[in-house]
């Protein structure tokens, strides 16, 4: 059918195809014309030698974006929100301060709280923060230890006791011994047993949600391993503190989506961009999938991130 010569032809053909391009551009880089190799060993991946490790803060929550698109700074600001939402700034100097901080993370939120009793000029007697992290239980240990070596008498009544002997770290779980975890339990322990005050940012269902965004909700909540039981709406949630014994005038409930959500997909997608131009992506999915979550929570309204408050009269 073909002929030697038709065969021979046609695989220089191929040839030429495959190779020409090789071939002229390895002549026109003999004068620096064309295109650099392709396995160029040079990018920006070096960004990692030269991050300054570990980080100054180690911040991790939802964060108050109004009027700043730093992570650090807006986290901090959430905290701030809180301390101002519950007045606790306000108390009379020589009611000295007791605080069960539950989740506190990396230290941040400790450091912070204690500053800012400390300028108050109140004083705080003991500090129990509790994490169900090992990892980030020690993090936060050390960071706590370098600080208040640097600041002996953070939050503590500097005639009296020094900071280490009123900051104490828990690595528990303060859901216990309730399975699943369950906010319920914690809530009547410091309402019932601890007699305390309750400050905290929580993620609330929408009272108003259709039927359809509560089946989108709970399928995005089982991706995220979110649990959606603890997804409660406003008035659930006002429930739920009266059945720990708090009184229903004493429950404040403040929305602040609207400063919280759209900052904190702007920042992840801002982000998101950097992170692959330094080529070190690897590990960014989960925060990119929490960006979009976020923002169609925000979109959407079907969850709301609420400061609550419920004071012990
Ligand atoms: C989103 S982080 C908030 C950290 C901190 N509030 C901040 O603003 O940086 C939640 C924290 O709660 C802790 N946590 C979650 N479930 C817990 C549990 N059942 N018992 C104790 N800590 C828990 C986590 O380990 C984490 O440190």
């Amino acid at each position: 059918m073909f002929s030697n010569t038709s065969i021979v032809a046609y695989v220089l053909g191929l040839l030429t195809f495959v190779l020409a391009p090789r071939l002229l551009g390895g002549f026109f880089r003999l004068f620096n014309y064309g295109p650099p190799p392709r396995r160029d060993i040079y990018g920006l991946e070096h960004a990692l030698l030269n991050m300054r490790l570990p980080p100054e803060t180690m911040w991790l929550n939802m964060a108050y974006w109004k009027n700043t698109s730093d992570f650090p700074t807006a986290c901090n600001n959430l905290l701030q929100l809180l301390l101002e939402k519950s007045e606790i700034l306000k108390t009379p100097s020589s009611r000295p301060i007791r605080l069960w901080d539950l989740g506190f993370d990396c230290g941040d939120q400790t450091i912070s709280l204690c500053t800012e009793l400390s300028r108050a000029g109140l004083t705080l007697c003991k500090y129990d923060g509790l994490t169900i992290n090992r990892s980030q239980f020690l993090h936060a240990q050390a960071r706590i230890q370098a600080h208040i070596e640097a600041h002996p008498y953070l939050g503590a009544d500097n005639n009296k006791k020094d900071s280490l002997s009123i900051i104490e770290l828990h690595l528990t779980d303060a859901s216990k011994p309730s399975s699943p975890p369950s906010r319920a339990p914690a809530l009547q322990h410091v309402s019932r047993e601890l007699e305390s005050s309750l400050l905290a940012f929580d993620l609330l269902r929408s009272g108003s949600a259709t039927a359809l965004q509560r089946v989108l909700l709970r399928l995005v909540c089982a991706v995220t391993q979110i649990l959606y039981a603890n997804r409660l709406t406003e008035e659930e949630y006002r429930d739920m503190l009266a059945a720990a014994g708090y009184a229903r005038e004493n429950i404040a409930v403040c929305d602040v989506s609207a400063d919280v959500f759209p900052g904190l997909e702007r920042f992840i997608s801002a982000r998101g961009l950097m992170v692959r131009d330094v080529g070190v992506l690897k590990g960014w999915g989960g925060f990119g999938a929490v960006g979009r979550v976020v923002g169609w929570w925000g979109r959407s309204g079907v969850v709301r991130g609420c400061v609550l408050v419920a004071r012990r009269a």
